[in-house]
């Protein structure tokens, strides 16, 4: 059975494979696929670093140790995800083109090594990818056992050579016309910077320029345009050759050389690398973290994802490699499915004996056999896959969003002030998305362009860049009944990083009621109190809560305090307030709250707006997710303590994996039920 994009009905289970290192061992290929069908494993991605093997000369195409190999593969179930080879170049290309390899930003070109080494705009680099995708494409387009064509892997990094340098200058030609209008943008009156010409605009590099804002901006959009176009270019060299299965990129965790939602924009399916630190310190944390990334990669095209790689035991790069404890695979795997994913899939499914990675946790280890424990809960995770099946391909439906947006981080971040020692703003993304998260409610993570319609609840933490239109955007979603929070450092500066003139939060002091008039900024170990306002209850049963780092002073024109500060010469003043606005409201978070002012926010907007969570009484550690075919919903409850929880089961729901009893540590229950 397959869906409408040709992919199988259920789940896709196994991991990134290495056949090349092992060509002069068909003992061990032969073994090996036995292996990977005794763990249920259903698909492998090949050749993600294959070039030399499959061009070992130019021009010389070697793809039969490929062919033998998928159709063994394909013999005994598994498919194949296809890597196009651009991740990694061969010897003979860059000895012949050095322009391929990447020039660094101070302006030394960098020698033949490592991978990820190549500039994306260098023609030949273009050309070499464009043929070798099209002798790919022209033999695997119509080969039943190739699902999808894996672009590359992990795209990232930068080239600051003389191509890279001319492409910026023409597409900062398109983007501002003259360059008067540049230097506008650029502020660049400031310490004499002004440009004459477009030909003088070079890259930020540490022997020149690093602190024009507008230069670093732009460079960084130039980067993801360019990375943009070079992925575009390696479809078409793949669709122009007759391949049709659909396209995947793989992303990585909280990675911001590039704005992944162009990328996503590209391809058919978005799918992410996650390897989190379980085990330090605690898992509570790191299943939120996690968590994050895994409604992020669905939001990026707001449909399933696949998770491309993941570790089966620990990642040998890592400071401290701990292994997985008993139990923690499965969790961690079923926890992407519960955010969205339609697969689970590992690198690496063998250790080669030598390489930087042959210690990194794998299916099959130097020892070779299926009597380890790594062994044993991989092919469990697989045959629960299995069971679950008819769950692939259902969606998440999140009635409130997150805006974590790329393009604002890089001009927030890249700033100097209000905080040098750390804005924190990764943190404060955690903070409020595991606020709604823990009141029970499935969460996108939206890029500031994404559409508002059809959420109640929309979160705006510390969004310092309000790009063309979004002010309006975000008051129109107040006004037709939305709910809105807006925190401290929002709406600072346009989509240029100039600052705006006039009152702050920019375009919306009338949709909050108030607006900023300092900002404070707080040491390291230094702390505030937010104690309900007086008159007010406060935001659940009168508590207070601790904040750190950053703390905005406002003057309220409307809003009315819920929180106010407890210490310093201003306690007394609002810490956060409500706004009624239309048919919606606007809440402000003054501070750098901890986490449980937001769970506790969360679970009063949703009081207000009779929001159902998704289970009643979520137990601190229990993270509760659903995806939905339209007529039922699967409801997945995870334990990430370590301590056994009851959680508030229905006792007659359909169980299709575990039951209404107490759930285990990194235990996993999922039921369904119909929707309403
Ligand atoms: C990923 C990469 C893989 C492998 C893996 C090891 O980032 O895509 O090729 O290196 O890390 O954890
Ligand atoms: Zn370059």
């Amino acid at each position: 059975m397959t869906t409408d994009n040709g992919l199988p009905a259920g789940f896709l289970f196994g991991g990134d494979y290495s056949p090349e290192q092992w060509l002069s061992r068909p003992d061990i290929l032969e073994r090996d696929v036995a292996m990977m069908r005794d763990a249920h494993v259903n698909a492998v991605t090949l050749g993600v670093f294959s070039w030399a093997a499959l061009e070992p000369r130019e021009g010389d195409f070697q793809f039969g140790w490929l062919e033998r190999i998928v159709d063994k593969l394909y013999g005994s179930g598994i498919c194949t995800v296809l890597a196009t080879p651009s991740g990694a170049r061969p010897r003979w290309l860059a000895e012949k083109h050095p322009e391929v390899l990447r020039v660094r930003a101070d302006r030394t070109r960098n020698l033949f090594g490592e991978r990820h080494n190549h500039c994306y705009t260098s023609p030949v680099y273009r050309e070499k990818v464009r043929l070798i995708n099209g002798e790919l494409a022209r033999r695997f387009a119509g080969h039943p056992a190739v699902l999808m064509w894996h672009i590359s892997n992990e795209y990232g990094g930068e080239c600051h050579c003389p191509l890279c340098q001319d492409a910026f200058r023409s597409w900062l030609k398109a983007e501002y016309g003259s360059i008067g209008r540049l230097n506008e943008a650029w502020w660049t009156a400031f310490w004499s910077h002004t440009y004459g010409d477009f030909g003088q605009v070079e890259s930020p590099s540490p022997r020149g320029d690093l602190h024009v804002h507008g230069l670093n901006l732009d460079w960084k959009r130039f980067v993801t345009a360019q990375t943009a176009d070079f992925l575009r270019s390696e479809i078409r060299a793949l669709r122009d050759a007759g391949a049709r299965q659909p396209t995947v990129i793989n992303l990585m965790e909280d990675y911001t050389g590039l704005n992944y939602a162009e990328l996503a924009a590209c391809v058919d399916l978005v799918s992410w690398d996650s390897y989190p630190r379980w085990h330090r310190g605690s898992d509570v944390t790191t299943a939120q973290r996690t968590g994050l990334q895994h409604d992020l990669m669905r939001t990026l095209r707001h449909q399933p994802f696949l998770l491309m790689e993941s570790c089966l035991a620990s990642p040998n790069w890592h400071e401290v490699s701990k292994i997985k404890r008993p139990g923690m695979l499965s969790g961690a795997s079923l926890q992407a499915v519960a955010h969205g994913s339609d697969s689970v899939q590992f690198f690496q499914i063998r250790q080669g004996r030598g390489g930087s990675e042959k210690f990194h946790g794998a299916l099959i280890d130097h020892y070779g056999g299926e009597d380890t424990r790594v062994f044993r809960e991989a092919a469990e995770v697989g045959s629960i896959l299995e069971r679950l099946g008819e769950i692939a391909h259902a969606e998440v439906v999140s009635p409130a969003a997150v805006l974590w947006d790329m393009e604002s981080r890089w001009a927030m971040e890249d700033a100097q002030g209000p905080r040098n020692d750390g804005l924190h703003y990764h943190e404060t993304i955690l903070k409020t998305h595991s606020g709604l998260r823990r009141s029970g409610l499935n969460v996108d993570v939206l890029d500031a362009s994404g559409s508002l319609e059809g959420y109640e609840v929309v979160f705006v933490p510390m969004l310092y860049m309000f790009r063309h239109g979004l002010a309006g955007r975000l008051r129109r979603f107040t006004e037709r009944g939305g709910t809105l929070v807006v925190t401290y450092w929002s709406g600072v500066a346009g989509e240029t990083d100039l600052c705006f003139l006039g009152p702050a939060p920019h375009g919306l002091t009338d949709v909050l009621g108030l607006r900023r008039e300092e900002i404070d900024a707080l040491y390291d170990g230094e702390a505030n109190l937010l104690e309900p306002a007086p008159g007010a209850g406060g935001l659940a049963g009168g508590r207070c809560y601790r904040c750190t780092h950053l703390a905005e002073l406002v003057r309220l024109d409307g809003a009315v305090p819920i929180l106010v500060y407890g210490r310093d010469f201003y306690r007394g003043r609002p810490a956060l307030t409500v706004h009624p606005f239309g048919r919606g409201q606007a809440y402000y978070v003054c501070a750098d709250a901890e986490a449980d002012l937001y769970r506790d926010l969360a679970a009063r907007i949703m009081r207000e707006r009779g929001l159902r969570p998704i289970l009643d009484d979520i137990a601190d550690g229990l993270e509760v997710s659903s995806r939905t075919d339209g007529r039922t919903e699967y409801v997945f409850v995870q334990n990430y303590a370590e301590r056994q929880i009851v959680p508030n089961l229905p006792a007659n729901a359909r169980y299709l994996l575990g039951g209404s009893g107490p759930l285990d540590p990194y235990g996993t229950v999922v039921f369904e039920r119909p929707l309403d």
